[in-house]
């Protein structure tokens, strides 16, 4: 999944290499106080609502990175994001964002993209645009780090396996599956791959999430709540197995370094009340290799407490992983994470903050994606992001259909997902 190509390359060399080869720039020195001036990565945020601020407020907090651009489709979500991190990096003694650098309306990522004070961009828009807004930023010659899921469809999904290949020991690309970064689930992978489980006979996943609430916006046209609440909108989202179930999708394709062959199931918009089309619940059945198969199951309506989970049984033993504390082996080579107590509580995931198994899961995410930077060996996560975001594509369009889906059937798919919305008219 990753590219080390460039490992042999020093530092110094890198820059240079970098610079010419994709257009990097190091920050001004007179930009930067407290560490050396060429270890700062400046970033650039396309998309600067929750997760966007969450994520680049990381970057401040545990990397050597500035937030020097944001770009939003509205001023309002641009100009509480500028207020965020100009009294972030003030703290920090860095100076405020200049204003030369603040982009809204539909062209903002192209300015965003077109900025020599941006060398990497945090791509957290919704995810309709993101095989867009990653080709152009990777054409652009920045770094990217894209929020998942990588796209809402099947061309999308496939071009940005293309646009990873474009990227390929040029730039860093990551793609936000911070999970795969999280200390307690990488040693739980790390047993299992080991032999921990032995030969994996079945599994189990799950993502019980209560409703999220949706905001009002009472002066804005149709198509502005629509973009505005895309969460609720298959077309803008890609359903919510592919924007948020697709989480433990691929802890279970990380665990069996695999995707599913086939899908079987259902889904229903069955007790939520609210705007939108997305479905409420999917439960299926995913097959992998060697026959294994994987339940799944998903809500996301009503209060009830959150859960996500997976769990994998073997002829050794078996292993339960949630986001949460618990998370073991039992068997043969029992083991417990000891992650501490139970965060109670129903919304949690929908803030983003998650107390126990992904406390650190962000912070090595982030550390990580600016390591593979500074460092020049480049990380390109396209194809892993893609196969993840088309497994959960298999599941839902199983469930659309009301019967089996294979991933060769899946990978024929011409289908664009168009929420036939014109930015340029909101
Ligand atoms: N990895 C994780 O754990 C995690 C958690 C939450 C969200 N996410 C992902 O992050 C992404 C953003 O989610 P969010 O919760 O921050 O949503 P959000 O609605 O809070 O933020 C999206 C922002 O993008 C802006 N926007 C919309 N269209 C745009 C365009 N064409 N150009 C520029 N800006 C545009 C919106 O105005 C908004 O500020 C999604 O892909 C979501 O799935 C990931």
């Amino acid at each position: 999944m990753q590219d080390h190509s460039y490992s042999r390359i020093g530092r110094r060399e890198f820059l240079g290499t970098a610079a010419a080869a994709t257009g990097f720039m190091m920050i001004k020195p007179e930009l930067v106080r407290g560490t050396a001036a060429n270890s700062a990565v400046r970033l650039g945020i396309l998309g600067c609502g929750g997760r966007g601020t969450a994520v680049g407020t990381g970057f401040v907090a545990n990397t050597t990175a500035r937030v020097t651009a944001l770009a939003d489709l509205f001023p309002d979500r641009l100009e509480a994001a500028q207020k965020n991190f100009d009294e972030k990096q003030k703290a920090k003694g860095y100076a405020a964002i200049d204003p030369s650098q603040l982009f809204k309306g539909p062209k903002a990522y192209e300015q965003i993209l077109a900025s020599k004070e941006v060398d990497t961009v945090l791509i957290s828009s919704p995810p309709y645009f993101h095989p867009y807004h990653l080709e152009m930023a990777i054409a652009a010659g920045k770094h990217a780090y894209c929020e998942k899921p990588v796209a809402v469809d099947v061309p999308g999904a496939k071009r940005v396996m293309e646009i990873g290949k474009k990227a390929s020991g040029k730039m860093s690309l990551a793609v936000g599956f911070q999970i795969r970064k999280a200390p307690p689930y990488v040693e739980l992978v790390r047993r299992i791959h080991g032999g921990a489980l032995g030969k994996i006979g079945c599994g189990l996943a799950y993502y019980y999430c209560p409703h999220i609430d949706l905001r009002d916006w009472p002066d804005a046209s149709a198509a502005e709540k629509r973009l505005r609440n895309w969460v609720w909108y298959r077309s803008l989202s890609g359903d919510i197995i592919v924007e948020q179930n697709v989480h433990v999708i691929d802890i279970c394709n990380w665990i069996l370094q695999a995707h599913p062959l086939k899908a079987v199931g259902s889904g229903s918009r069955k007790l939520r009340q609210d705007a939108g089309d997305a479905y409420d619940n999917f439960n299926l059945v995913f097959t992998y290799p060697n026959d294994v198969q994987v339940s799944f199951g998903s809500t996301q309506f009503d209060k009830h407490a959150f859960d996500a989970a997976v769990r994998f049984f073997g002829t050794r033993g078996s292993c339960e992983a949630h986001y949460d504390h618990r998370m073991s082996i039992a068997g043969e080579e029992a083991w417990d994470a000891g992650l501490g107590k139970a965060q109670t509580g129903t919304q949690f995931s929908a803030s983003g903050s998650f107390a126990g198994a992904l406390d650190q899961a962000d912070s090595e995410k982030q550390k990580s994606f600016v390591e593979s930077i500074t460092s020049g060996k480049f990380i390109n996560e396209a194809a892993h992001g893609a196969d993840s975001a088309l497994t959960a594509m298999l599941g839902r369009n199983a469930a659309y259909r009301g019967k089996p889906l294979t991933w060769d059937e899946l990978l024929k798919s011409k289908e664009t997902y168009d929420p036939k919305i014109d930015i340029n008219k909101l």
